[in-house]
Order: C-alpha cells, then structure tokens, then sequence
C-alpha cells in the first residue's frame, strides 16, 4: 500500500479511511504518519535568524576573497590539435605548461532568489595564462612561449539551502554556468605570420576549457570549503553544566526578495535528561525590517523552555542562609531575630540560625509582548531552624508572586538580560508554628529578594546563553525590540580581529 502524502489534510482523511476499514497495520502506519505530520509540517521555529542583503554583502567579501584563492589554484591541462593551412597542409600544434596567475573578481554579488536561495554572479572577471607553444609543420618545427588573456568572465551560480536529518544546513549548487566573450593569445617567437592563421582556433579551445573548469571549480569549492563551514555551524550549544540549547534547522531556509531566512528549533533542554517540552512554539512573525545585517527572533518559546529545562534539571533551588548577609546589616538570619514577627520561635526554638529555601513550584513562564518581556515568577520560601545536631526543622511556607520585568541585551554573540523586581506579594501556604501575621515579614523578604537573590540571578543573566553564529564574529550596532510573542534582535556583523 502507498500513502502519498499531498497535504497534510488529505492525508488525514486518508488514514481514517483506511483506519475504518479495520487493518490494525494500517492504523499504525496512519498513526507514524500523522506523528511525522506532526513532527515536521507543523513545527514552527523557536528562534528565528535572517540575514539581509546587507549581511549576504558582508559574507559576499570573505567568500570572494577564499573564491579567488581557489581558482587560483585552477590547473589546465596541456592540449593539442591540428590546423589545416591552405597550400601548405596540416599544422600541428601543442600547448603545454600552462599557468593561471590567478582571477581577478572586480564585480561579484551574492544576491537573493526567492523561493530558491542565493545566487552568485562574477562579471567582468579576467585571468592570465602562459604557457608553451610547440608547432610542426611540413619541415618548419618551431617552439616558444605565449601569454593569453582571458576577458569578460561571467559566472553564475545558484546556491540552494536545506537541512540534513540532524538540522545542520546543507548547500547545493543545482545550477553553473561560465561564459567567457573575450579570449586573447599572444605569441612570442620570430613566426608571427604562421601562429595569426590559427590563433582563433586555439582561442576557442582555451575558451571551452576554462568555461568548463571554472564551474567545476566553484562548485567544488562550495562543497569543500563553504558546505564544511556551515556544518559547523553549533546545532546544539552546551551552556552550562546543566542545560543545552538546540539550534537545530526545523525548515530549510527561505529566501525572500529581503532576506534569507533560517528557522531553528530554538529548545533548551536539561543535559542530564531531555524531555518533551509541554507546550508549543506560536508562530513567529518577523517585521519586513531590513536595514540591519542579521536579524535573530527569540520566541517566547525559546525563553520559556529554558525555565522548563532549568526548573525540571531541579537547577532553580536556591538558598538563603546567614552568611549570605552582608556585614553592614544589623540582623542575623536566626529565630532571635525572627521571633519579632513569629512570636512563637522564641519559645519554640530559642536562640537557632535559620535558612530559607526558595524554589519554583512550576517552571516560571514569560510573556513577551510590544511592552517588553515580563514575568510573574511564583516562588515558594521554606524556612527551617538549624537544630544544634544540623537537622532542619521546617518552621513555614511562604508563597511569593509579583511582577518581575527584563531587560534584554547583547553581549559577545550572548542574548544577556537583568531582572528587575516589581511588587512582590507574600501568603503563607502553611505553618508548622501556628499563625502570624504575613504580611509583617513583607519587607524582610523583599530585602532578601533584592539583595541576595536578585543579584546572584543577575550574574548568571548577564552571561547569557550564546546566539546561534559561527565562531569569530562579533556583533555590533545592535537593535532590542519586543514583538507579540518574541524579541527581535538586530546587528551588523564584522570579522573578529585576528588575536
Ligand atoms: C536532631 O535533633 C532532633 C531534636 O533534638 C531530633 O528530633 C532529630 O531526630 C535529630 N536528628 C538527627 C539526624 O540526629
Ligand atoms: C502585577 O501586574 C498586574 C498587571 O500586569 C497587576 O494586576 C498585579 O496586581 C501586579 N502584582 C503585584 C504584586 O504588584
């Protein structure tokens, strides 16, 4: 049986069809085909990268410049042929040795082609060779050298994007062609006359070598060199000892009259053990802006699967304990202190140190609209008396919501952010002491939120998570914007200075 998938609609009905008609291998091929519906036609990226005409002139530069080494590299074989002179007879020539000193590539663009990828076009390129001439003729032999000058080189070539099985981008260059109008051999020796009657015979032949060597060349250089280079392109970067981000293709990339775009997973995933993330990428609609080189659209999406990556690797624990506080306050985290707000503690455990251990219930979740990125982190605090053997005794559970904005920028090739606590609202979840007034240990949790937590979460902000680019390329110029759903970053792009 052949299920020929048109559209994802038709092959729906098709699979029930089929499933009704009761063959259990059926339903189970139906069931891989819908998954793989699933699973390919339907995944919209998590992060999104574009590059623009301004970013295809800037790669344009560096490519020319390795293009131009390459074909430097261009060897011509030697040839040999026969002319036939009138009254005299049959010439026979042999042109040997052959040396290109090199292209030079005045005019060359990397341009977009919509729905197909890039193309490339040389014009005007011109390249020297010389080489050594042998000719026979009757009883005339004679040998010498020549220079030829090759003109008005055009060279065009498609470049068409995709994505292997494991995500990373592939190149193909479906289509080449060279035409050279201007070919000029120049010999020197005493037989000038005998070299002119077949000068054009041996133009034509250098014009049919070089036109074919020249694809051959390019398109070479597009798999040994240009395809590698994408290849290692990071599909999945580590972060930290406890998560990974995967930068995967989910599409091949499109190209647009303004841009090429490249659709990526843009997941975050805990190292230790991977798991289904519970909740979809939206669609993700980058504006038409076009004056930057690169462009990258974060989806909330992508920063919300790093909460879920980091909260389920059970890496958004955090405690608070007395030698966090900072000499210059007059308190100590202990019952003797706390027992001003729970009365109860002085009786109950007099004179102990204290800890508060904050964690995350459920994995905290952003919003990410035209008004910024935004957060309303939910965080339970336990706080425990140290007992004189080490053991914890819980004490109470408090719950601690509020508005927390971001500020998100770039630094070094990472996505950076700080957070910014709004007002934070405090309710007890339950109690192991009996009951007091919440709202009195308000400004005391606020003070331990924003001088010990915050900070410390800040630090790890301000490192950020890296931005899917190659290595060696530093960002500039740099644009944050908040859309429905995503942040769009934009930057100009430049070559590290070589160290
Ligand atoms: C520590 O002391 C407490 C009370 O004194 C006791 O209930 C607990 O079992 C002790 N824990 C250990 C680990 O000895
Ligand atoms: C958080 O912001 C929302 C509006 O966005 C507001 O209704 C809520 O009261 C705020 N919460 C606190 C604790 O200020």
């Amino acid at each position: 049986m052949d299920i020929k998938v048109v559209w994802a609609g038709g092959a729906w009905q098709q699979c029930h069809r089929e499933a009704r008609m009761g063959a259990q291998s059926v339903t189970v091929a139906c069931g891989a085909l819908i998954l793989f519906l699933t699973l390919t036609g339907a995944t919209n990226p998590g992060f999104v990268v574009r590059i623009t005409q301004a970013g295809l002139d800037y790669a344009h530069q560096q490519g020319i410049a390795v293009l131009k080494k390459e074909l430097a590299q261009l060897k011509l074989p030697d040839f040999s042929g026969d002319f036939r002179i009138k009254v005299l007879g049959k010439v026979r020539y042999e042109i040997s040795r052959l040396d290109l000193s090199g292209f030079q590539l005045p005019h060359s663009r990397i341009s977009l082609v919509p729905n197909v990828g890039l193309k490339v076009s040389i014009s005007n390129a011109y390249a020297k060779v010389n080489g050594n001439w042998r000719v026979k003729l009757l009883f005339i032999r004679d040998h010498g050298s020549f220079d030829v000058r090759v003109e008005n080189v055009y060279v065009n070539i498609n470049l068409k994007l995709g994505n292997d099985a494991s995500g990373k981008p592939t190149i193909g260059t479906p289509y080449c062609s060279t035409r050279i109008s201007n070919v000029r051999v120049r010999f020197s020796g005493r037989l000038g006359w005998l070299y002119n009657l077949f000068h054009k015979a041996i133009e034509s032949k250098f014009r049919k070598i070089l036109e074919g060597k020249v694809c051959d060349i390019v398109v070479k250089s597009v798999h040994s060199k240009l395809q590698p280079y994408v290849q290692t392109l990071p599909v999945t970067a580590r972060i930290d000892a406890i998560a990974g981000v995967d930068y995967s293709l989910v599409a091949p990339p499109t190209a647009t009259a303004q841009s090429l775009d490249v659709a990526l997973k843009g997941e975050f995933f805990s190292l230790a053990h991977r798991s289904a993330v519970p909740f979809p990428p939206l669609a993700l609609a980058l504006p038409p802006d076009h004056d930057r080189m690169v462009y990258f659209g974060a989806s909330s999406y992508f920063f919300n699967t790093a909460g879920f990556a980091y909260h389920a690797a059970g890496a958004l624990v955090f405690e608070i304990t007395d030698s966090m506080i900072s000499n210059g306050v007059d308190f100590r985290l202990d019952t003797t202190t706390f027992s001003a707000f729970v009365p109860q503690l002085e009786e109950m455990y007099p004179d102990l140190r204290m800890k508060f251990r904050l964690s995350t219930p459920s994995a905290p979740f952003l919003n990410i609209g035209p008004g910024g990125l935004s957060l309303k982190p939910v965080v339970d605090i336990q706080a425990y008396a140290i007992l004189p053997n080490s053991s914890l005794a819980p004490l109470f559970l408090l719950s601690l919501t509020g508005n927390v904005s971001a500020v998100i920028n770039v630094n070094s090739g990472h996505i950076v952010g700080s957070l910014k606590m709004g007002r934070m609202k405090l309710s007890l979840k339950h109690s192991d002491v009996g009951t007091f007034q919440v709202e009195s240990l308000q400004s005391i949790m606020n003070f331990f939120a924003s001088s010990i937590l915050l900070p410390r979460l800040n630090a790890r902000l301000a490192q950020g998570f890296p931005l899917p680019m190659p290595k060696g390329i530093q960002l500039s110029n740099i644009l944050v914007r908040f859309h429905q759903n995503f942040l769009l970053l934009g930057a100009d792009v430049r070559s590290q200075p070589q160290g």
